[in-house]
């Protein structure tokens, strides 16, 4: 998405980072032992142009490039330097928070209970109804903003609490038009098939061919999202009716990702035929989805926030699917009902703490194969010369610090597509 309005300064060069973090080598997803090599350079410096990465390396290294010494310094002595995060998954087009499930989730009802008592997605589909496209875009540029103070520099955003033809393509007009404002990277996605609104609950396949016959088409004509996102599950759309929509998706051009075993155990085989970009959630999955995951380039995109928000003692698990050779990403979940978080360092902490991922893996995952998991792993989620200049900069001197603080920010300053992004606080 296009940003009219917005200036890059022209050129920068970071310096004397304690450890800069460049990710690089490679196009293809991480696995395995990859996942730890964060290709650190200490004394590292960046040097940036218009935009783009023009050079890595170490201080005295970058330092000898001619534009080197016609660039502004930003002096990152004792800190951690690493690609801006790539938030692979949110759901930002919501007007109000869900304090009602919040506080019945605490009294002991769980979330599949609440959502069967008019809570959950539902409860979220009236404000945007009633909302204008310039209401809902200062929400989400509101969340974007929150994002880019914690590091990230490329957002996935969904519709989703529309749920009638309108109130989907005004959320995914929203994301366009807050993206336009916002100096990062945003991909949109129709997520249409959320829930079955309440007005198609005695009949859910009329919904399905609203999204399929009414949303998919205008979202192709008007170039509004690069993905379409189902959410299969028990309560929202079965098997069948997800390949269907996902089917239609994919004939018209858009790339799929799925909300999958998250509640209740769906087999990933049943979408093989998409290639799916990223499988998310996972909570509830077996030996044979695990294998067919290690042969694929699908991502399983992880988001532990929710967990940690629904009280759940349970998370996926992240080190068998590691262990096993899946490509895993995370991302924060952002929405009003599972993950009220805009943090991708809190994702981390949750991430190693709950998860047991290592520091190393977690940031791979929340960075290059974020990327991957959005198809943009040319252009986002590792430094190198070439590359879109997205960074994080982090007052920590060691990249474990960036999972070990949490409910702190320690993000000193991002650059978003090399325009420079300073804390408010
Ligand atoms: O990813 N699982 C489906 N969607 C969201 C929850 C949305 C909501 O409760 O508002 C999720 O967790
Ligand atoms: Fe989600």
């Amino acid at each position: 998405m296009t940003r009219p309005g917005l200036k890059r300064d022209s050129s920068d060069f970071l310096t004397h980072a304690a450890q800069l973090l460049t990710l690089r080598g490679g196009t293809a997803p991480r696995r395995g032992a990859e996942l730890r090599e964060l290709g650190m350079i200490e004394d590292g410096a960046v040097l940036i142009a218009d935009g783009k990465i023009v050079a890595v390396g170490t201080t005295d290294e970058v330092a000898k490039h001619t534009l080197a010494k016609k660039a502004d310094e930003i002096d990152c002595t004792g800190n951690v330097v690493l690609p801006g995060f790539v938030d692979s998954h949110t759901h930002p087009v919501f007007a109000a928070p869900r304090l009602i499930d919040f506080e019945k989730r605490i009294a002991g009802a769980s979330y599949e209970e609440i959502a069967r008592a008019g809570g959950g997605i539902r409860a979220s589909i009236r404000g945007v109804r009633e909302s204008s496209t310039e209401q809902l875009a200062d929400h989400v540029l509101r969340a974007f903003n929150e994002m880019s103070a914690f590091g990230t520099a490329t957002i996935e955003a969904k519709s989703g609490y529309g749920l009638d033809f309108e109130s989907e393509i005004k959320s995914l007009e929203a994301i366009r038009n807050a993206a336009e404002r916002w100096p990062g990277t945003v991909v949109g996605t129709l997520l249409g098939a959320h829930v079955v609104p309440p007005a198609h609950l005695d009949n859910p396949d009329e919904y399905v061919r609203v999204v399929c016959e009414r949303m998919i088409p205008m979202v192709v004509r008007h170039k509004l999202a690069e993905f379409v996102d189902v959410f299969c599950e028990r309560g929202a759309f079965t098997p069948e009716q997800s390949v269907r929509i996902l089917r239609t998706a994919a004939a018209s051009g858009l790339k799929t990702r799925i909300h999958v075993g998250q509640l209740t155990h769906t087999a990933l085989e049943l979408f093989a035929e998409f290639r799916p970009a990223s499988v998310d959630h996972l909570d509830c999955l077996t030996d044979a989805d695990i294998a067919w995951l290690a042969n694929t380039d699908t991502v399983a995109t992880l988001l532990p926030a929710a967990n940690y928000f629904l009280g759940l003692s349970t998370f996926p698990p992240a080190c068998k699917l590691i262990d096993a050779g899946v490509a895993v990403a995370l991302a924060t979940d952002y929405n009003p009902g599972t993950s009220p978080t805009t943090s991708m360092p809190f994702v981390l902490s949750v991430a190693c703490t709950h998860m047991k991922m290592s520091p190393a893996e977690a940031i791979t995952a929340a960075t290059f194969n974020g990327a991957c998991a959005l198809g943009l792993q040319d252009r986002k989620g590792s430094l190198a010369p070439g590359k879109d200049a997205d960074i994080a900069i982090f007052d920590a001197s060691d990249y474990r610090e960036l999972a070990y603080w949490f409910g702190v920010n320690r993000c000193r300053q991002s650059l978003l597509n090399g325009i420079r992004i300073r804390r408010q606080s």
